[in-house]
């Protein structure tokens, strides 16, 4: 069965193009995923199409009402089970992950919020989203670029989503290794040659200096991925010794 996306947004048209290039239109086509727009603004409680509104207490920009992105979400959820779970793109959101898309990937709907204006009224996470999802320690205009984000990282993971030449690169993200380098032909491009070693032919040789690199690539890179892998390994060798932490 396909996976059911709901994408609540005032930006519908932000989405044409990402949704038919690319893996992600492909899985579109195939019917891996099957995509639904809904524009908040239809559901504006006025006829001039208002959804925010200004901040109670003041200050500057406009806050996304409660009501329009309610009813947005009641009537999508109407249309078709199951319920799925609503997802709040916000800078203030559990960050996503490999692991995260891992547990996304895994569900059968998903209703992606993506608010515009300085935020959406409180009421509209404390009681209606189940989950709120960041891509980092950015601040965006909208939470359109973030859903399109998350649509491209789950859509990746879900069976005959990736043709045979395409490899799941996250599984190195899986192995909390940053990927190792790669080459392609020609051997040599102004004066820079492929390592000798991919020449070999000696596939564990190859497959050695790969894991060597990718060690030394992400602790070159990414410290804190390596003190989480060392955390990781410290606390199997416990579970397995009995030790506790
Ligand atoms: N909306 C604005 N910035 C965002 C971010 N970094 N992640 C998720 N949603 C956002």
């Amino acid at each position: 069965m396909a996976l059911r996306i709901d994408i609540l947004t005032l930006f519908c048209e932000m989405f044409d193009g990402f949704l038919s290039a690319s893996i992600v239109g492909r899985a579109v086509r195939n019917g891996l995923i099957e995509v639904h727009r809904t524009d908040i603004r239809q559901f504006a409680t006025d006829t001039y199409g208002t959804v925010d509104d200004k901040p109670y207490g003041g200050g500057p920009g406009m806050v996304l009402m409660c009501r329009p992105v309610l009813d947005a979400v009641e009537a999508v959820r109407k249309q078709t089970e199951p319920q799925g779970k609503v997802i709040l793109l916000t800078p203030q959101g559990r960050p996503l992950s490999q692991a995260l898309v891992g547990e996304l990937a895994g569900e059968q709907r998903l209703i992606l919020l993506a608010g515009h204006y300085e935020g959406f009224d409180e009421r509209i996470r404390t009681h209606l989203a189940d989950m709120e999802v960041s891509i980092g320690d950015f601040v965006l205009s909208g939470g359109e670029v973030p859903a399109m984000v998350v649509i491209d990282a789950v859509t990746r993971l879900l069976p005959g989503a990736l043709g045979k030449d395409e490899s799941p690169v996250e599984e190195s993200f899986a192995d909390g290794l940053l990927e190792y380098p790669q080459y392609t032909r020609p051997q040599t491009f102004r004066g820079l040659s492929v390592p000798d070693v991919l020449l070999s032919g000696d596939h564990r040789r190859i497959a050695d200096w790969r894991t060597e690199q990718a060690r030394l690539r992400t602790a070159q890179r990414r410290p804190d991925m390596m003190a989480r892998n060392r955390q990781r390994g410290d606390d199997r060798e416990n579970e397995q010794t009995g030790a506790s932490p």
